[in-house]
């Protein structure tokens, strides 16, 4: 493990700050006005996976909440309220489930080891498994398998969000939400539309 060099971290803060200032004198007075986030964005905490590096966004453009592998869980009040804001107060109209191919968390939950207290969390991926059991057993290479498996649990998420009272309480006010199913590549660095992949019309939604 190496050293961490935080003071690089400052100096390379700085410098960005500059270079930003330099481009629009501005910015910073622009953005302290409030934020109009494009999308809301559930991604892995994976460090590999930074949606704003890869989808290379600026400051405001998403709205962006991370946890391991994912997952909506009804019972994750932390989502929740950040799926709520960004609906309710922010009026985000786009939600993207940003997952990643290589996740180590779908990888655990696949192998069923016991990991201690992250097994509740896993177990959420467990259910997407054998939800889809036959599917997934019909990939005899279990890398292709584990690829399926962190696509088909980006789609159950979607799912998972379309049974929340906030999306519901949007569809009865007539409210259009776009639900959107992303993988990230980090083989390649590309992003996947799983709707454009599996031709899944009409959309999500
Ligand atoms: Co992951």
């Amino acid at each position: 493990m190496c050293n961490i060099d935080f003071e690089q971290y400052f100096a390379n803060n700085r410098h960005w700050a500059e270079t930003v200032l330099a481009g629009n004198m501005d910015y910073f007075l622009e953005i302290k006005e409030g934020q109009q986030p494009k999308a809301l964005l559930l991604g892995c905490s994976d460090s590999r996976v930074s949606p704003a590096t890869v989808l290379v966004t600026g400051l405001g453009d998403l709205f962006i909440h991370r946890n391991i592998a994912n997952v909506v869980s009804h019972s994750d009040l932390n989502f929740l309220s950040v799926m709520q804001y960004a609906v309710e107060s922010l009026k985000v109209r786009d939600i993207i489930v940003y997952g990643h191919y290589g996740c180590g968390g779908v990888r655990a939950a696949y192998e069923n080891k016991s990991n201690g207290l992250i097994d509740n969390w896993l177990a959420n991926i467990k259910d997407v498994m054998r939800h889809h059991k036959s599917e997934l057993l019909d990939i005899e290479n279990e890398d292709e398998r584990l690829e399926k498996l962190v696509e088909l649990n980006v789609l159950e998420q979607i799912e998972n969000i379309k049974q929340t009272s906030i999306y519901k309480d949007a569809m009865d006010h007539g409210l259009k939400i776009r639900l959107h199913a992303w993988v990230f590549d980090i083989s390649t660095g590309l992003v996947l539309d799983l709707k454009k992949k599996y031709n899944i019309q009409p959309a999500l939604t």
